[in-house]
């Protein structure tokens, strides 16, 4: 059976996003904008690709929400980017806004269906997309830890001289300044980092992963990453879609584990057709505990501000 991916959001990271999708043949695709012609313009552009890039994947732009109903995924990256000197934060009001509208229109139509969100600032819109869609915790993931460990993995295979593929690495926590990289679970073939590296290199390393949203932006100008961003969710897209088990740092919502409860934060956990089908607990040291706790006490200074708007 064919299966229907719906992501909201035509812009950078959606488009990049759905063109992925396709050319790995993981499903249908529907691209939803709100400006009139970009989701419509940008699906024909990527489906009069498909014969050069071989593949059969069904690419649909609409403005109509009904046209996505009885996907297996939704993927929310509608809203507002950052530019340079604005923090993750500052959009906060902006695409709650936005989030709120498009996660209530996507759920009625979809109400199977596993939310990713992407949209920024990532874990207090994880909590509007819980809110808004009513879906079980299990079914609205965030999209950041895999994109933050990529860019830890990618510093790190550069630093090392060896393949990307022989290193793994994991960032907990929430998705901004405070985000945690975890040296001690960082491996190059099983080795960890931690046995290759100066702990002065690698604190360079890790100040630069928690900055690698803005480095980017502050070169672009215009706008934020979005080839990173869009693989990222795609793998996590792949996991639920293929029901592969994967284990990805993602935004879950947490209810005590890793002593947080009430809160989307990042974390390992199991992806598959269920959507979160096991959330990971790590034994942390207390160093690693305590700044996973200052990066989640961030998030809720953000879900706690949202209380207060209308
Ligand atoms: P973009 O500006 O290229 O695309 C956003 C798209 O959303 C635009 O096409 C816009 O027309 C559309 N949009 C706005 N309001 C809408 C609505 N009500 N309904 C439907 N579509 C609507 O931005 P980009 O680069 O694609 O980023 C999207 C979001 O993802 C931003 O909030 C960005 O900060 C976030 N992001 C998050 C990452 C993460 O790690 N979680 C990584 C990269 C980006
Ligand atoms: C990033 O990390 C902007 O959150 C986005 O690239």
């Amino acid at each position: 059976m064919r299966q229907k991916v719906t992501i909201v959001g035509a812009g950078n990271v959606g488009a990049t996003a759905a063109q992925r999708l396709a050319e790995k043949e993981l499903a249908d695709v529907v691209l939803i904008d709100i400006i009139e012609g970009v989701a419509q313009g940008k699906s024909l552009d990527l489906a009069q690709a498909a014969p050069i890039e071989k593949h059969d994947a069904c690419l649909t732009g609409t403005g109509d929400y009904e046209e996505s109903a009885g996907s297996d995924i939704v993927i929310i990256t509608a809203g507002v980017p950052r530019k340079p000197g604005m923090s993750r934060d500052d959009l906060l009001a902006i695409n709650r806004g936005i989030v709120k509208n498009v996660v209530r229109q996507a759920a009625r139509y979809s109400p199977e269906s596993v939310l990713i969100m992407v949209s920024n600032p990532l874990d207090a819109m994880c909590h509007v997309a819980m809110e808004e869609s009513g879906f079980a915790k299990s079914r609205v993931i965030g999209m950041a830890g895999v994109l933050d460990s990529a860019r830890f993995r990618a510093f790190i295979a550069a630093e090392l001289d060896v393949s990307v593929e022989n290193v793994h690495a994991l960032v907990l926590g929430g998705h901004g300044d405070t985000m945690v990289p975890l040296p001690r679970f960082s491996t190059v073939a099983g080795v960890p980092i931690t046995e290759l590296m100066t702990p002065e290199r690698i604190g360079e390393l890790v100040a630069r992963t928690r900055v690698g949203g803005t480095e980017i932006i502050e070169l672009l100008k215009t706008g934020s990453a979005y080839y990173a961003p869009a693989a990222a969710v795609v793998e996590m897209a792949e996991s639920i879609l293929k029901d592969k088990k994967k284990i990805l740092p993602c935004a879950a919502y947490l209810e005590g584990e890793y002593g947080i409860d009430g809160l989307f934060a990042g974390v390992p956990v199991k992806l598959g057709t269920a959507g979160i089908e096991q959330i990971i607990t790590l034994k942390l040291t207390k160093d690693e505990q305590k700044m996973l706790h200052n990066s989640a006490a961030s998030v809720r200074e953000l879900v706690e501000a949202m209380k207060n708007m209308s």
